[in-house]
């Protein structure tokens, strides 16, 4: 089996989707932005600190390239799509999968979160608005199968996934 690369904005449930889609077939799932912590031996709010974003980026790029894809299912960060190697080494290797989900709803799963620093700060429905439009394209242009998740399940999403593969 060739990669599954889940890719999506901020807190449209890909870690959680890709669990539940490794159980269902099997297979091993890695989580970008863990390895990216442990590549660095720190948090992700502590690289944007001391590298900045394109600090960042740079460990996210070497992460991708270097994880597992065949045979795994491959949860990315939702900024992966900023690097043209990244989109298309993930083409070369999988099938992309694009989670979405309205404002509204990213706003309900991501209240309160100190974990992602492109969203702390100012006001945050703003920000996942500016951010999404400036990648709405790049996620459009990259994946393979959209699917929105906004107000289901997640054995739905799954199910919904399941049916297109
Ligand atoms: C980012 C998304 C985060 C993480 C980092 C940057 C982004 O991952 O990689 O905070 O630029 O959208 P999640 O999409 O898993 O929250």
């Amino acid at each position: 089996m060739k990669a599954i690369y889940l890719i999506g904005f901020m807190g449209t449930g890909k870690t959680t989707i890709s669990h539940a889609l490794g159980e269902h077939l099997n297979v091993p799932v890695t989580d970008c932005d863990e390895a990216i912590v442990q590549y660095a031996g720190k948090s992700i709010p502590r690289i944007f600190e001391e590298e900045g974003e394109q600090g960042f980026r740079d460990i996210e790029q070497q992460t991708l390239r270097q994880l597992h894809a065949e045979n795994h299912i491959v949860a990315t960060g939702g900024g992966v799509v900023l690097r043209e190697e990244n989109r298309a080494h993930m083409k070369k290797n999988g099938i992309i999968i694009w989670l979405e989900a309205s404002t509204e709803e990213i706003l309900k799963r991501l209240d309160s979160d100190k974990t992602r620093p492109l969203l702390t700060g100012g006001d945050m429905a703003e920000r996942i608005q500016t951010l999404f439009d400036a990648r709405k394209e790049l996620y459009e242009g990259t994946a393979h199968m959209r699917i929105d998740t906004t107000g289901k399940a997640k054995d739905e999403i799954v199910h919904e996934i399941l049916s297109h593969l």
